[in-house]
């Protein structure tokens, strides 16, 4: 058991005190939030909202030069030695274009526009989390630096790239981030934190196969059918997964459009197909986009037809830094019982913008249960999603927790 005193003074119970006595706020911020969802890149009146909340705080906020991000440091007044280090804690702060089918008291006040990602849960922890380590400022050295990013959703004008490219990350400089994901399919009081990864490389591709029209029924043969082509491409692209990446390469490719044909006589001389390639390793990322290509150039060649792929990169990958992991495993471990911190047991194929933080600098990010009932709960994305406001204590004390053991080890 390791000894938490040596990084708490105060002891977890006062640590415990604290967060119950901020959580009214919290979850006024998080009503708010929630009532008022803003799409990615105009989140213009949370923006206000979270940096308005800061100055009551007790804290300056700092607008992004990039969009409606937001971050505040919070300079610990504890001496120390030589070392004055500085950890980032992240949230993001955007909503999506759905309509709000929870029913719940506070629901959305905007028609077409949700938050189903609970970006919300996200931002109003944040809040709480600077609220109690300004309190604990006497008891780290360093800083604490908060940081409220827009755009998560937009994951090709990610709001974590351009709030990196605006210098979030120095100044001072960030010698590690930390960040949390609400999610469904853990029960409240429990995480899931992955040892290696957090997140998925995502990425896009467009097939424009090309072929020739003629009659359909009459001379096929004078034809070249793009759509037997597309046919082929397929069922060859399943076998990269299956056949020609290894069983530890982790990958999925998937297509979810299909377009072609002009009439059902006619042999179609287009096809386009649309779909998501997801790895973990940069170099099995690689190896997808150069096989699909592969593919794909070689079977529209070998039928007479040609056709063309355009793979557009997304997020990256996100990846936990191995003393991170442990750390942040240590102080859930305090917060929330040993019994608690999960490994997922399955790699999350999904994508998440805090792949940007995490190839910056060492970073960790897992997923914080919000589930009374995870056998019945909307998944993330549904119009019906509505995380338990119950998780947020958990997720506040892990952030704070694990700052402070950071900064003070
Ligand atoms: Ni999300």
């Amino acid at each position: 058991m390791i000894c938490l005193c040596k990084y708490f003074i105060k002891g977890m119970k006062d640590l415990k005190k604290l967060i119950t006595e901020v959580i009214p706020e919290v979850t006024e911020y998080r009503k708010w939030l929630h009532r008022h969802p803003e799409p990615s890149h105009h989140e213009k009146a949370a923006s206000e909202y979270i940096a308005e909340a800061l100055v009551n705080i007790g804290l300056e906020p700092v607008k992004s030069a990039s969009g409606y991000g937001i971050s505040a440091c919070i300079d610990g007044r504890k001496p120390s030695g030589e070392r004055q280090r500085c950890i980032a804690l992240r949230a993001d702060f955007d909503a999506l274009e759905l309509t709000e089918k929870t029913g719940c008291d506070f629901a959305s006040e905007k028609p077409g526009l949700m938050h189903a990602c609970g970006h919300d849960v996200h931002a109003a922890m944040l809040l709480g989390e600077a609220k109690v380590l300004n309190e604990l400022r006497d008891e780290f050295s360093g800083t604490v630096k908060l940081i409220f990013q827009p755009a998560e959703e937009d994951s090709l004008n990610s709001g974590a790239k351009e709030m990196i490219e605006a210098g979030v990350l120095e100044d001072p400089k960030v010698d590690a981030v930390l960040g949390q994901h609400v999610f469904p399919d853990v029960p409240v009081g429990k995480i899931w934190l992955d040892k290696h990864s957090a997140s998925a490389a995502s990425d896009r591709f467009r097939i424009e196969v090309r072929g020739k029209a003629s009659h359909a029924g009459m001379a096929p043969e004078r034809g070249i059918d793009a759509i037997v082509i597309a046919g082929q491409i397929i069922g060859a692209i399943q076998t990269v997964v299956s056949r020609r990446l290894g069983a530890d390469e982790k990958a999925v490719i998937s297509i979810g459009i299909i377009k072609g044909g002009e009439r059902y006589n006619i042999i179609a001389d287009r096809v386009i197909m649309e779909g998501t390639c997801r790895t973990v390793s940069d170099s099995t990322r690689s190896k997808a986009e150069r096989l699909l290509r592969e593919i794909t150039a070689g079977i529209a060649a070998g039928s007479g037809g040609s056709a063309e792929v355009e793979y557009l990169r997304g997020l990256p990958s996100s990846l936990n830094d191995a003393e991170l992991y442990e750390l942040v495993s240590s102080e859930a471990a305090a917060a929330l019982g040993k019994e608690n911190v999960l490994d997922p047991g399955k790699t999350n194929m999904g994508g998440e913008d805090f792949a940007y933080y995490s190839r910056s600098v060492p970073s960790c990010f897992y997923f914080l249960g919000c589930s009374k009932d995870i056998d019945n709960s909307p998944p993330l994305h549904s119009s019906s999603f509505l995380p338990d406001e119950e998780c947020m204590p958990y997720g506040i004390e892990i952030m704070v927790r694990s700052a402070l053991r950071f900064l003070n080890d």
